[in-house]
């Protein structure tokens, strides 16, 4: 083992997955699990699960599963808590959102209706169209108190060795950094006195960090990514990470990319557009909350393509993304793009895409892998900000003087080596001249 891998603590007793919004995303993914507990349904789409990982040369053949790999906590070692203004239960809720079919909820049902959310931390001056009973009183440095306790409490109650948190609540009004998330100082006294620049999801941020419990944030809100919370997370020794669950259509553009630029293929225009039909799309109806998952969407060709380097390729892209509520679709969201590509001598062609996706069982398995790995860094001792985990965010969040890696590739490839690393395997840089000085060595 080298000098500077860390070690790891090992994964024993019950992990606490504590999920602020208890809506689609968090009940499929907790339904999910509870399935396949039971043997009723496989963990598809989860690289912890059932992702392999190369090791040594490609001769060696080493190629074991990533969970008997890197010691990840056991499905069966898994505990789920929640906040939501709406009181009802994971049951009940997963049937309002019906993404899975009643049959399938049947199976888990006794397991779901037990779950039921803690009164949330909430404010419809950032969630405009929504509004529940369920919800906390207090300044906002009360209501972290209020959270803290809620944390402290639910590992108590469920006698959980350790905890993390995945924000799957809704998208907030777009915010952007301010004097008050400069510091911890800063941002402290804001809680004190209510700035109004403290979203709700930055004080369960907070609550989080402050309790050493992991933070990752599945939704594009700010929350974490402000100095102020790296800055804790540091101090606290807390993985933290986000933003925005990588699914559906800006996954398809961060694997198609990458590809038209490896083969200097240009673009003039890539229109997205989108129908959806769940609450997810109705609050992001909200012009506000639309803005803050438009950045997240809209930064991703930008960092890929890099028209800086190469102008006559993507320097005048026009990128168009729309996202339109339509209710009859429900969960079953469908994602269309026109991508106008350039081939040689500038001549045109185009390629559509008609994506019939179902956003919560695309962003189940990513609720699951971030719970297991964000739990595996901080038993590493690795804290703040994860960017090696960028592979599962539309807008990852990284040190402030670096852009975010957004090709799908470089991103799971940074997620294997780091897991090489941890485990004091040399990382894999796809050199493989050994391969050819060895063959002809021996011919
Ligand atoms: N499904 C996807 O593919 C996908 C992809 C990327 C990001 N996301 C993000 O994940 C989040 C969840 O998506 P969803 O489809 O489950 O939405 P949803 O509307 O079904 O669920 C969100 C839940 O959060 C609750 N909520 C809102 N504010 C809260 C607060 N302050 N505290 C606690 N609970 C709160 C709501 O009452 C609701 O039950 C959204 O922000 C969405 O933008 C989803």
């Amino acid at each position: 083992m080298a000098k500077d891998e860390p070690k790891i603590a090992p994964p024993t007793g019950k992990l606490g997955v504590l999920l602020p919004g208890l809506g689609a995303v968090a009940t499929t993914f907790i339904a999910g699990v509870e399935a396949v507990r039971r043997g009723a349904g496989l963990p598809i789409g989860s690289l912890t699960q059932m992702g392999t990982i190369r090791l040594g040369k490609r001769t060696d053949s080493r190629m074991p599963l990533i969970r008997e790999f890197v010691p990840l906590a056991d499905l069966d070692d898994l505990v789920f808590g929640a906040w939501d203004p709406i009181p009802d239960d994971a049951l009940k809720s997963a049937q309002t959102c019906g993404v899975l079919k009643e049959s399938d909820l049947r199976e888990v049902e006794d397991f779901l209706s037990e779950i039921k959310p803690m009164s949330a931390v909430f404010s419809r001056d950032y969630v405009k169209k929504l509004d529940g009973p369920n919800v906390k009183k207090g300044s906002k440095k009360e209501l972290a108190e209020q959270l803290r306790e809620d944390i402290r409490r639910f590992k108590d109650e469920n006698k959980c060795e350790r905890l993390v948190m995945v924000w799957c609540a809704s998208t907030e009004v777009f915010l952007k950094p301010g004097p008050v998330h400069q510091s911890i100082e800063a941002f402290e006294r804001g809680l004190e006195n209510d700035d109004p620049g403290i979203a709700p999801s930055m004080i369960y941020a907070y609550a989080a960090i402050r309790e050493r419990v992991p933070f990752a944030n599945g939704a594009p809100n700010l929350t974490a990514d402000i100095p102020a919370l790296h800055a804790l997370a540091r101090d606290k020794k807390v993985p933290i990470g986000g933003k925005d669950f990588k699914t559906g259509q800006t996954l398809m553009k961060t694997i198609l990319a990458p590809g038209f630029k490896a083969r200097m293929l240009g673009l003039s225009g890539w229109f997205s557009t989108n129908i959806l039909g769940n609450r997810d799309g109705e609050v992001l109806d909200d012009p506000e909350s639309f803005k803050t998952k438009e950045e997240s969407k809209l930064g991703v060709l930008e960092y890929i393509l890099q028209p800086d380097l190469y102008p006559e390729l993507y320097g005048n892209l026009f990128h168009k993304v729309r996202i339109n509520y339509y209710p009859p679709r429900g969960d079953n969201k469908e994602g269309w793009d026109n991508i106008d590509v350039v081939g040689w001598l500038g001549y045109p062609m185009q390629i559509k895409i008609d994506f019939l996706c179902r956003d919560s069982i695309l962003a189940a398995p990513i609720v699951l892998d971030l719970a297991l790995f964000f739990d595996l860094a901080q038993r590493a001792g690795m804290s703040g900000v994860q960017e090696w985990l960028s592979f599962y965010f539309k807008s990852p969040m990284t040190a402030p003087e670096l852009y975010p890696e957004h090709d799908i590739f470089i991103q799971l490839t940074k997620l294997k080596n780091t897991l090489r690393w941890l485990m004091g395997e040399a990382p894999i840089t796809h050199l493989g001249t050994e391969y050819y000085d060895d063959y002809y060595r021996d011919v």
